[in-house]
């Protein structure tokens, strides 16, 4: 969460810093600000999203060759001019951007006011920023040792740019925890949240790694440690196609993404799903394949909508390879003490590669001794640096919050991963491995049938908008899914929604049902259609309304349900690739009606860096 950016070299910084903004805005957008520094500082910060700052500098001073940039999701004080990145410290001498969370700021803030600092700000980044220059001020000493210096006296996750204005011409740049990525051009340089606003501007990136302090001038990069003078360079290309931050004509970047799914889908499988030679291959888990065979046990842990693709990614690995799996949150898996150890594989998803929880959660299950898989979109980010092994999902940038076509790739890669497993543990025949094959090539045709009934899903929408409440009904392989079509509903609408196994239904929820709630009930053919019936009866027998999603050619279901959705029918373990576009519409269709902002919902952030 929150955005950083910064560049020095010989080019107008303001644009720079601008653009780049724009492209972080996904990871927080309560608050921008810049500072250009290639002599005097200016400084320009306001509340609101980054069209806001632009507005605010209109006709100010912005010439200069190197400065820094921030894009805020609040953690400690409001949104507000004041608590918006940079900050300066008490007597001017330095400048900082800060992407974390200072956990011990309370104490050092206390004794930094025992020495005659005041604040301005709520934030724990104005700590951090005048304990800075104290140690400067006291120890005489140079900028870089006095950031070195405070931050070891830390506690926390910190990205920081920091600026001295005493020593103009230099950025320095440190992280623990929070993502910091160097790009490297001919006598300039960038520094930034992720790789997105160096698309197009460099073609070379350095990631800092945990403890990594950068000291960057406009024609020299020094790479330390906070505890030592080594530098640790490694160079990795930077091939990001920059049409991917365009709408590419849609109004939204998740309508965009609806929409870009049986292409993303195809990416995610290509060069891995042979369906000539029936065939997958996962070159990510080549080495680590036969440990994965012979695990005793497999741990998946995410957050959010990753923890949604790993649920399917329990039903699958148990159903088609017959392993035993449980899905953690992270945040739980990481402070609960979990037995954990060598004989286990542990797997995250993350799209972004940087959430905080499942990022510790990693680091625990490698310290306990267990093999790490990564499922990643991100290249680069930390997760797919921090793990033994893993496969990128390839979904191309998500920039909507509400994540919708990196969710179908994680799905994928789960399924491509399970079917692997299951045939060389022989749970699944050489025929049954070659027809799921066959059927997975032919899934991003389906999708571009579910996608072309977009006004279907419109209408439904308009319908439905005004609801105070929804909930979400799934058995089996639907049962994730319905999770994730109330995640996307609430998240992007901010209607109250619920997602349910729809046999647990009578064990509460059943007392939420009458003519005022929509229920969104999962009803394909599988092996459990037959209870689904019942349980659309007694919903029926409520008087709730339902909107049922089937697969072509139900009979039964259009008779019980107020409205019906088709989908192509299919094996069950492709259902969640399916059966969640119709609820991404919907979700999508109604968010825009009610006026809610799509892609960049209220209080979220696309990256969630912080605990
Ligand atoms: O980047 P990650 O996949 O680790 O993110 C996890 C969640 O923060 C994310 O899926 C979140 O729930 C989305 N807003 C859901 O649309």
């Amino acid at each position: 969460m929150c955005g950083i950016v910064g560049y020095i070299g010989s080019r107008p910084v303001y644009p720079l810093l601008v653009e780049g903004l724009k492209r972080l805005e996904y990871r927080g957008y309560d608050s921008a600000g810049v500072a250009i520094c290639d002599t005097t500082a200016r400084i320009y910060k306001c509340s609101g999203k980054i069209r806001d700052l632009e507005a605010s500098v209109s006709g100010k001073d912005t010439q200069g060759t190197a400065g820094i940039g921030h894009t805020r999701w609040a953690t400690h004080g409001k949104p507000n001019d004041v608590n918006a990145h940079p900050h300066v410290s008490g007597n001017g001498h330095f400048i900082l951007v800060h992407n974390g969370i200072i956990e011990n700021y309370s104490v050092l803030k206390a004794k930094l006011q025992d020495r005659g600092y005041t604040f301005k700000s709520e934030t724990d980044t104005e700590v951090l920023v005048n304990l800075i220059e104290y140690i400067y001020l006291k120890g005489k000493t140079e900028a870089e040792v006095a950031v070195r210096l405070a931050l070891t006296k830390v506690a926390g996750t910190y990205g920081i740019v920091v600026i001295c204005n005493d020593e103009p011409g230099q950025l320095i740049a440190a992280r623990r925890s929070s993502p910091l990525v160097i790009g490297i051009g001919a006598g300039e340089y960038f520094i930034a949240s992720d790789t997105s606003p160096l698309a197009g501007q460099v073609q070379s990136v350095i990631y800092m790694n945990d403890d990594d302090v950068a000291i960057i001038k406009r024609n020299e990069l020094v790479l330390k440690t906070l505890a030592t003078d080594e530098p640790r360079i490694k160079l990795h290309n930077l091939n990001i196609d920059t049409g991917e931050f365009d709408k590419g004509g849609y109004d939204h970047y998740m309508l965009k993404e609806i929409f870009e799914q049986p292409v993303s889908i195809t990416n995610t499988f290509r060069g891995r799903l042979l369906p000539d030679k029936n065939e997958i291959r996962l070159g990510g888990l080549f080495h680590v394949m036969p440990r994965l065979q012979e695990a005793g046990r497999i741990i998946i842990v995410a957050c959010g909508t990753s923890w949604h693709a790993g649920l399917i990614g329990e039903y699958l690995i148990e159903d088609l390879a017959r392993i035993p799996v449980e899905v953690e949150y992270a945040s739980e898996f990481r402070y609960r003490n979990p037995v954990v150890g060598p004989g286990d594989v542990v797997i995250a998803i993350s799209q972004s590669g940087e959430t905080a929880d499942t990022l510790a959660a990693v680091r625990l299950a490698r310290e306990a001794g267990a093999l790490v898989l990564g499922i990643c979109n991100v290249t680069g980010s930390s997760l797919s640096r921090e793990t033994d092994a893993g496969v990128y999902t390839h979904a191309g940038f998500e920039i909507g919050v509400a994540s919708t076509k990196a969710f179908t790739a994680q799905v994928t890669v789960l399924i491509m991963t399970a079917l692997l497993l299951g045939y060389k543990k022989g749970s699944l025949t050489k025929e049954q491995y070659a027809s799921f094959i066959g059927e997975l090539d032919s899934i991003p045709a389906s999708i571009e049938k579910i996608l072309a009934d977009n006004e279907f899903y419109l209408n439904l929408a308009k319908e439905f908008k005004d609801f105070p409440s929804f909930i979400f009904l799934g058995r089996g392989y639907c049962f994730p899914v319905a999770l994730e079509g109330a995640l996307k509903l609430k998240e992007i609408s901010y209607i109250h929604a619920e997602g349910y196994p729809a046999a647990e239904m009578k064990h509460g929820p059943i007392a939420l049902m009458d003519e005022n709630m929509p229920v969104v009930v999962l009803a394909l053919k599988d092996k459990s259609y037959d209870k689904i019936i019942s349980n659309l009866q007694e919903i029926k027998a409520r008087k709730a309304r339902i909107i049922a999603i089937v697969n072509e050619g139900d009979t039964l279901v259009p008779d019980i349900a107020d409205r019906v959705i088709s989908i192509p029918a299919g094996s069950v373990i492709f259902s969640a690739l399916l059966a969640v576009i119709p609820m991404q519409l919907i979700a999508y269709h109604i968010s825009v009606m009610r006026g809610c902002d799509v892609d960049q919902p209220r209080n979220l952030a696309k990256s969630v860096t912080v605990e």
